[in-house]
This record gives structure tokens, C-alpha cells and sequence, in this order.
């Protein structure tokens, strides 16, 4: 099977006092089509910096691309030019971010936001957009659609912007949906019912999704693929099973001990000690030797690099060197 998105080597900087920053350094990673893959890391770690990147919005002035592929449906969107770009943003992938407030316009109502998209991107007219736009507020879970196309985004609870924006993201039926922490501003039960809306939609629409979230218990019930960057970097990929059965990297290790237990209590161990290095204070060696347990010699002076050490399984770690396949 081919991959819907092949992210290839990505390296994005910020210029900082005439320092180039890498903050995302040498990302690889693929999505298959209708694959949800999730992104974890604490916050710092070039999660965002990575999916705005594939999207093309990163940061300007400061911020760029300063090297790799990200290939959607075999196209290098690195090589298209702005308004080719648009097109796919408005076609094929789609993004949905934590704070709806900040992403949908104050001084318009759902609706007029909603048709805007439509008319915009599939050449409605609008009374066709106007009927979309409620069949779409249905679909999210809205009963009374008719009416909420009438109200301004303040009137409407978080959850209920979160469905908006869904809303929005699913009306060109994306390919992809990129969803940056699309429930760490709402309550627990709102969260569950939000990401039980995008799981149900997505494999409607057979959507492949990227996921970012630093919330491993979301990871697994929604994801098959678990990608954990530290420090602009990816340490491991596995599939959620392997992940939860057996994390390798030191790293993974301690986020899933860090994992609050149903009881609300912190896990095994306390959160992982240390802060993720900035990027201008980088160590020599490995990443993460500072905050690991279980750092050699070697790795406060030598870098690892990303091994597939079982089929499929990959980690940037000294320690399971000699069982590359
Ligand atoms: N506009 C900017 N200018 C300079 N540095 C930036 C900018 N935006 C992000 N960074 C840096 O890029 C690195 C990665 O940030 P990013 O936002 O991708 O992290 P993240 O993993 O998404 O974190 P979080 O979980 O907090 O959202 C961080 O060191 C951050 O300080
Ligand atoms: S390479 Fe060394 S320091 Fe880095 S995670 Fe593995 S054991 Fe820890
Ligand atoms: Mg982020």
C-alpha cells in the first residue's frame, strides 16, 4: 500500500540572533490512507512545528523550511507554489487546532463561516451552501442546525466550536486531517465525545489522521501508529500495540509512566525529571541523555540514530543497536 503523506528528513529553523534554531531536525514518517498516526512528545518538542510545516503555515518572518519532502499523494507540497498550496489546503488536508476561539471569526455567525468554506472551495451557490452547511452541523451532532447558522461563535460552549470546526474541516472531505491537541481545552466528557465524533467521521470518510496530543491515553483508543518526538526529533515509532505492550525508548518509556491512572494518581513513576533542551542549548550526544536513566558512556557523546529495529519498529537509541533487522 502506498502512503498517503511521506514526510521525508523535514528540517524547519527559526533564525534567532543570527542563530539558525532547527526545531524540527530531520523528521521522517509516513501515513497511510485512512491510517490515524499519532504524534506525542511533551510540549516543546516540535509537534506543532512539524504539522505546520507539512501545511506550509510556519511562522513568518523567523521561521522556514529549510530542508526535506513532505510528499502528499506522491506531490512535493514543498515545491508548489502558494496558491497551489491553498488548493490543497482547501481539498485535501485539512487541520483542526486545540483553542477554536482563536480559529473561527468573531464577527461572523456559524453559518456565514460555514458557507464562506463552501461557496470558497466547491463553487456553491448559496442557498446550496446554506443547505451543506446545516446537512455538515447535523453530521457533527447538532440537532437544532438550522438555528445554530445564526449564532456568533461566542454563544456556543467549547465543545460546540470544536464540532464547528470539525464542521469545517470535514466540508471538502479531506484526505488528511491534521488535529493539533483538538481536545486539551475542554473537559473530560466533552473530550471523549469529540474525538469519538472524529474517529466515527474519519472512518466514514475513509480520512487518514495525524494526531498531536501529549495525552497517551487518547492515543490509544483512536490511534493504530504512534510516533514520539523529542527535542525536533523522532526517538520512536511503533504501533500503538507495541507501544503500550513494550516501549523501547527510554524516553517513551517514562511519558507512559507518566500517565495518569484512572484514579487521577501519577503512574509507576513520577514525570519524567528534567525540561526538553531548547533548541539553542542542544546536548552533544543523544538528546536525552541528561534526563535518562539508563545513559551509557557513549551516549553523552555520540548521536543515535533512527534504527528499524523490528519490522515496522523504530527507535533512536543506543541500547537496541545490535537488534536492527
Ligand atoms: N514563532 C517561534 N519563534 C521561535 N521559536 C519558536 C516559535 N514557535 C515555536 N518555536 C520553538 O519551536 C520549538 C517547537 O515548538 P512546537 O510549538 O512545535 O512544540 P510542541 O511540541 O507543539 O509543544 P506544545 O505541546 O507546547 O504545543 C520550541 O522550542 C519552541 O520554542
Ligand atoms: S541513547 Fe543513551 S541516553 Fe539516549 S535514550 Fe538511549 S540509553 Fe538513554
Ligand atoms: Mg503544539
Amino acid at each position: 500500500m502506498s502512503a498517503l503523506l511521506e514526510v521525508k528528513n523535514l528540517r524547519t529553523c527559526f533564525v534567532s540572533k543570527k542563530k539558525v534554531l532547527p526545531v524540527v531536525d530531520g523528521v521522517d514518517f509516513k501515513i497511510m490512507k485512512g491510517e490515524t498516526v499519532a504524534l506525542v512528545g511533551e510540549s516543546g518538542c516540535g509537534k506543532s512545528m512539524t504539522s505546520l510545516s507539512i501545511m506550509r503555515l510556519v511562522p513568518t518572518p523567523g521561521g522556514e523550511i529549510s530542508d526535506g519532502e513532505v510528499l502528499f499523494d506522491g506531490t512535493n507540497l514543498l515545491d508548489l507554489s502558494e496558491s497551489q498550496m491553498c488548493k490543497v489546503r482547501g481539498n485535501n488536508i485539512s487541520m483542526i487546532f486545540q483553542e477554536p476561539m482563536t480559529s473561527l471569526n468573531p464577527v461572523l455567525t456559524i453559518g456565514e463561516q460555514l458557507t464562506e468554506v463552501l461557496c470558497y472551495h466547491q463553487n456553491l451557490t448559496k442557498k446550496e451552501a446554506t443547505r451543506k452547511a446545516i446537512e455538515l452541523l447535523e453530521m457533527v451532532g447538532f440537532s437544532r442546525a438550522a438555528e445554530i447558522i445564526h449564532d456568533y461563535p461566542h454563544r456556543l460552549s467549547g465543545g460546540m466550536r470544536q464540532r464547528v470546526m470539525i464542521a469545517i474541516a470535514m466540508s471538502c472531505n479531506p484526505k488528511l486531517l491534521i488535529a493539533d491537541e483538538p481536545t486539551t481545552a475542554l473537559d473530560v466528557t466533552i473530550q471523549a465525545q469529540i474525538l469519538e465524533l472524529m474517529k466515527d467521521l474519519t472512518n466514514k470518510f475513509d480520512t487518514s489522521i495525524l494526531l498531536i496530543t501529549h495525552d497517551l491515553g487518547v492515543v490509544s483508543d483512536l490511534a493504530e501508529k504512534v510516533i514520539v518526538m523529542y527535542a525536533g526529533q523522532v526517538v520512536e515509532e511503533a504501533t500503538v500495540d507495541q507501544l503500550f505492550d513494550k516501549p523501547y525508548h527510554p524516553y517513551t518509556q517514562g511519558l507512559l509512566a507518566s500517565v495518569p491512572t484512572l484514579e487521577g494518581e501519577i503512574g509507576r513513576l513520577q514525570s519524567i525529571k528534567g525540561n526538553v533542551p531548547l533548541p539553542d542549548q542542544m546536548p552533544q550526544g543523544c538528546r536525552f541523555a541528561p534526563r535518562c536513566s539508563q545513559a551509557l558512556n557513549r551516549c553523552h557523546l555520540e548521536k543515535p540514530t533512527l534504527k528499524e529495529v523490528e519490522p515496522s519498529r523504530f527507535v533512536r537509541c543506543f541500547l537496541y543497536e545490535d537488534e536492527e533487522v
